[in-house]
């Protein structure tokens, strides 16, 4: 069963049948204003953060499904009869209308076909500005003149969704709008600097400002009394619940088509009025839409590949790389899921999130990088969850936050944690990050910037990494293994006095990145301090971390094995074993064994399970793991993220087949025509997926904002199809299907573009023969060439 399919040459998703079981979400904004919206047209903005820049409000985890939104109303003036361009709220009978929904790079677009007329609705937010733009179109395919009365609507929310949700008291009496020629301005009372405003490029006939007089009681926005009647009260208060609603009748001939523009947007009336007329000119309007396709078009141009397999092609040429970039963009906390409760970046997720995406947006993760940076203590742990905010050069926490957070008693310092609320991962991932960006961009001297610690002082970003390693390389325990502390890379396993496996493993492997770059510099004194702790981890863990069969995960403050075939539960744990190879520390023979028991015991058609058997009783030596219920998230669920890991540690075994049966299990694509078992959009990866544990076995849950995005990209481009910057040259070295006959990618490096074509005719997975460049045979890596050029590149593989 499926909702929609790919559209391919506008890069879109489009969901032809409305009534999806759950939100299918795409993301509006690439700069400071964001919007989550849904197929439905539900969804929120925020400027900022989510947490206290919202603009409109949303009641997330609602019955009926996202709402409220950013709704259009249309009105037959005629008969009365009312509707809306995206299918809900008023959710007309799906066989008396068409409604469409496309979902494209930033931008949606919402279509409906009912009563003789064609209406569409495009929300985007244009590059440079703080608005979204409602581009409305109607088009009478009647043969008579209509009388429609169009309406928007949004429900405005105070700037902070704690006060939002919970302080009635304060919220309600200290929110006011207003409307003056015709700009609806929100405002509220304890913070006049904030603002949102509504308008559009026509006159209002009548607006509303008032939520409930728009609404009426007892209805909902299904119904709303305004639209009812075919006007507005032109209602406005000081105190309440506010709305954007401006109303407009339109006389339209047969087949002419009206086109009104709405803007939604940060800032007082004065801002309005500006915007207002900007985008009055529908020239403004179409030139900001192209400027969003055309922002996605030079990105996405920087990696294109065309291989054998539909799926790949489509979502690596397009969704994977948008998600990805959606991710270093607006984190973890701004969705139908996490809905603005948390606010600012996960240390260790935002360090992954960056290393996929210096392709597609180099500026962005230099500026996520600094902020890690900033977030790194002078001890060389990072703060794991943390607000760019509060970290300014000054370390005044106060001076970059709004003011209306810093009335009462709220406390915005720099809170420095103590050691055992610290999770012992999350620093490792910038070495690797900062690597993946030098390797990119060649911009080698960023290592000498001088970047503030969260607590004192400063230090360059060379330094800054070294910091990441000592401090694993202090915290080990007797026997040579990282602690785990509060967390590894797993939220559930707390193993506090205890040691992990996979930061051993983790640290291994930012150990050898980092020797790259030690060399790279001839920093010898460090290449061989480093080099050193890394045999040591080397050993240690050939002592401790061989369970006979697989590696363990780690163990328990009391010494407790964890992983092991000994136990009933928890036996096999899937990062244990690819980070054993991934990280390149295990041996040759344990490496394959590892790997066979993983693809044996935890592989099924939707992928590799995070561990099995799952955990039934409560074991807090372990951690939170083994108190979620079977198959669900971290308790032996297909745990997304940690899919890629597999794939690339099969890569460098040279196992194409069985990466890319890996890769194709998880890929969203396959899965659209089963929605009645996957239910989450196809275009996107989703945090888990129901493990085989659980009745609801498929089911994927947690769209978007996942680090499985940009580590796909990761292991589909530079591991399978295996093309890898590296300081000195492109390095081209393919693992894939033996049936593969061949394939091509167009790879943009440091301002010259590759256009490289691989030919398979031994149908090997892995080696390469015969590598040439613009017709010169060349051995080992692809230099870097002059900038503006086009490449020829032939590989051989064989
Ligand atoms: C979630 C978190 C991530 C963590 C993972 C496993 O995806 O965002 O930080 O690594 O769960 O617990």
């Amino acid at each position: 069963m499926k909702y929609g399919y790919f559209d391919e040459k506008n890069r879109e998703y489009v969901i032809d049948r409305c009534d999806v079981p759950v939100s299918f979400t795409n993301y509006l904004g690439l700069e400071n204003m964001c919007t989550v919206i849904s197929h439905n047209s539900g969804g929120y903005s925020f400027k900022g953060s989510p947490e206290y820049g919202r603009i409109t409000r949303f009641r997330p985890n609602g019955v009926p499904l996202d709402r409220p939104g950013h709704y259009v109303y249309l009105r037959d003036d005629e008969t009365g009869k009312y509707w809306t361009v995206s299918w809900q709220p008023v959710g007309i009978d799906l066989k008396e209308a068409e409604y469409v929904c496309r979902h494209g790079l930033s931008y949606s677009k919402f279509e409906c076909k009912y009563n003789g007329i064609i209406a569409e609705k495009t929300l985007f937010v244009p590059l440079g500005h703080d608005v979204e733009l409602w581009d409305v179109k109607v088009t009478n395919t009647s043969d008579r003149k209509r009388a429609i009365s169009l309406f928007s609507y949004v429900e405005f929310s105070l700037h902070q969704i704690d006060l939002d949700n919970k302080d009635f008291q304060m919220g309600l009496y200290a929110s006011g709008s207003s409307c003056t020629e015709g700009v609806i301005d929100y405002t509220f009372f304890y913070h006049p600097d904030m603002h949102h405003f509504m308008t559009a490029d026509f006159e209002p006939d009548s607006y509303d400002c008032v939520r409930d007089e728009f609404i009426g009681n007892y209805r909902s926005e299904s119904n709303p009394a305004a639209v009812e009647n075919g006007r507005c009260s032109n209602s406005s208060k000081l105190g309440g619940n506010h709305c954007g609603s401006l109303h407009k009748q339109f006389e339209i001939e047969p087949g002419q088509t009206i086109r009104a523009v709405l803007m939604l947007g940060a800032g007082g009336a004065e801002q309005g009025k500006k915007t207002r007329k900007m985008f009055a000119d529908h020239s403004v309007v179409d030139k900001a839409f192209e400027q969003i396709k055309n922002y996605w078009r030079s990105r996405l141009a920087n990696y294109q590949c065309i291989t054998p397999d539909e799926g790949a092609n489509v979502m690596l040429n397009t969704w994977t790389p948008y998600q990805a970039a959606t991710c270093v963009t607006w984190s973890r906390f701004a969705s139908f899921i996490e809905v603005g409760g948390r606010t600012g970046l996960g240390y260790r997720d935002t360090a992954q999130d960056t290393i996929s995406s210096s392709y597609l947006q180099p500026d962005k993760v230099k500026q996520r990088l600094v902020e890690l940076m900033r977030a790194q203590t002078s001890e060389g742990f990072g703060l794991h969850l943390f607000d760019p905010a509060m970290m300014d050069e000054s370390g005044d926490a106060k001076a970059n936050l709004p003011t209306v957070l810093l009335s009462g008693d709220s406390d915005q310092s720099v809170h420095i944690p103590e050691l055992k609320d610290v999770c012992s991962d999350d620093a490792l991932w910038l070495v690797a990050a900062v690597c993946e960006y030098l390797k990119e961009t060649g911009d080698i001297d960023f290592l000498e910037t001088e970047v503030t610690f969260a607590d004192e002082g400063s230090a360059t970003v060379y330094e800054h990494l070294k910091k990441a390693l000592d401090f694993s390389a202090k915290h080990v325990a007797d026997n040579g293994i990282c602690q785990g502390l509060r967390a590894d890379w797993n939220d559930c396993i707390n193993l506090r006095g205890g040691q992990s496996s996979m930061v051993t493993f983790m640290h291994y492997w930012a150990l050898r990145l980092f020797n790259e770059v030690a060399a790279y510099l001839n920093r010898d004194d460090d290449s061989e301090r480093y080099s050193e702790i890394a045999s040591r981890i080397k050993q240690a863990a050939a002592a401790n971390l061989w369970d006979g069969q697989w590696y363990l995960r780690g163990f328990t403050a009391e010494g407790r094995k964890i992983g092991t075939d000994e136990d009933e539960e928890g036996k096999l744990f899937l990062n244990a074993q690819s980070w054993a190879v991934m990280s390149g520390l295990s041996e040759h023979d344990k490496a394959i064994r590892a790997m066979d028991a993983a693809y044996d015991k935890l592989f099924d058609r939707y992928g590799l399970h995070l561990l099995w058997p799952a955990y039934s009783k409560p074991d807090d030596g372990v951690g939170f793991v083994t108190r979620v219920y079977k198959g669900i998230k971290e308790n032996a669920s297909i745990f997304s993220h940690p899919n890629p890991w597999a794939i690339i540690a099969e890569c460098m075994l040279g196992r194409g087949d069985r990466a890319f049966e890996y890769y194709t299990a998880m890929l969203p694509f396959y899965q659209n025509d089963m929605m009645e078992i996957r239910q989450a959009e196809p275009y996107s990866y989703c945090q888990f997926v129901m493990g085989k544990d659980h009745t609801d076995h498929g089911r994927a849950r947690h769209p978007w904002l996942t680090g499985s995005a940009g580590w796909f990209y990761t292991a589909a481009t530079k591991w399978i199809l295996g093309v890898r910057p590296t300081f000195k040259g492109l390095e081209v070295d393919p693992c894939v299907p033996k049936d593969w006959d061949e394939f091509s990618i167009v790879r943009k490096w440091r301002g010259s573009t590759f256009n490289i074509s691989v030919k398979n005719p031994d149908h090997v997975s892995k080696g390469v023969k015969s590598i040439k460049l613009n017709g010169q045979e060349i051995t080992g890596l692809i230099p870097v060439q002059q900038p503006g050029t086009d490449n020829d590149v032939q590989v051989l593989m064989g």
